[in-house]
């Protein structure tokens, strides 16, 4: 499964590059505008900080004006994936820009119609909000599980499943189960991965029995290659 971060902060997607888990970034214009930065400055920056695909989203709603907006967005990088939402209008850019074999993200996808229309557009990804459907007292992974049986059934279909609105570690583990490619996780979604008490209890432990013996693995190797010399 691949990781996405969910941010337009450059020092956070920084930070998790630095980690090698990271295999690509989206944003939107909500977390554009949370940035307090010049969208094409930011998507230009990230691109630089990280190769995978870089979701960067068009915020006309007409077909004119979101083929123009994602020329002009897909011209700042290669591994820009222009995102639009999924709409009649975003899917006509969407089917416009993969003819041109620039990558697209079809967002805002609540429902396994909406997600056949985005394979049949050949977008890239599509991004199911699992998190917002959650809100509303459904369950946003059974959604999932839907657009990966359906995708099955076709192997023309090439878009990838892109997990996106996930709000915990529990969402990435139902995920994966379901076999969806991608998931994008905002940043501390990325960091609690990592985290279980045991770990840090086992550690402590081990940490305090290594202490108590003196040792030190550094010393024992500076030693073994003097007395080897
Ligand atoms: C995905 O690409 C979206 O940016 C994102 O996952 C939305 O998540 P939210 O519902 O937490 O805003």
């Amino acid at each position: 499964m691949k990781f996405f971060v969910d941010t337009a902060d450059i020092d956070e997607i920084r930070d998790l590059a630095a980690t090698g888990m990271l295999d690509g970034v989206t944003t939107n214009p909500s977390l554009i505008a949370k940035s307090g930065r010049n969208m094409l400055d930011v998507i230009a920056e990230i691109c630089d900080a990280v190769p995978g695909p870089v979701s960067a989203e068009v915020t006309a709603t007409d077909v004119e004006t979101m083929l123009a907006e994602a020329n002009v967005l897909s011209a700042v990088a290669k591994n820009v994936a222009v995102k639009v939402p999924l709409t009649p209008d975003g899917l006509k850019t969407c089917r416009a820009m993969r003819d041109r074999d620039i990558m697209v993200n079809v967002t805002l996808c609540f429902s396994a119609s909406q997600a056949i229309l985005a394979a049949k557009a050949g977008a890239t990804f599509v991004s199911p909000f699992v998190g917002r459907l959650d809100d509303m007292g459904l369950r946003g992974l059974d959604l999932i599980e839907d657009i990966v049986d359906i995708y099955d059934q076709y192997p023309d279909f090439e878009t990838e499943v892109l997990v996106a609105s996930i709000r915990g570690p529990a969402h990435v583990v139902e995920a994966a189960r379901t076999g969806a490619h991608v998931a994008t996780l905002p940043p501390n979604v990325i960091r609690q991965l990592y985290k279980h008490p045991l770990t840090d209890s086992g550690l402590a432990a081990f940490l305090k029995d290594w202490e108590a013996t003196g040792q030190s693995i550094l010393e024992q190797a500076g030693q073994r290659k003097d007395a080897a010399a």
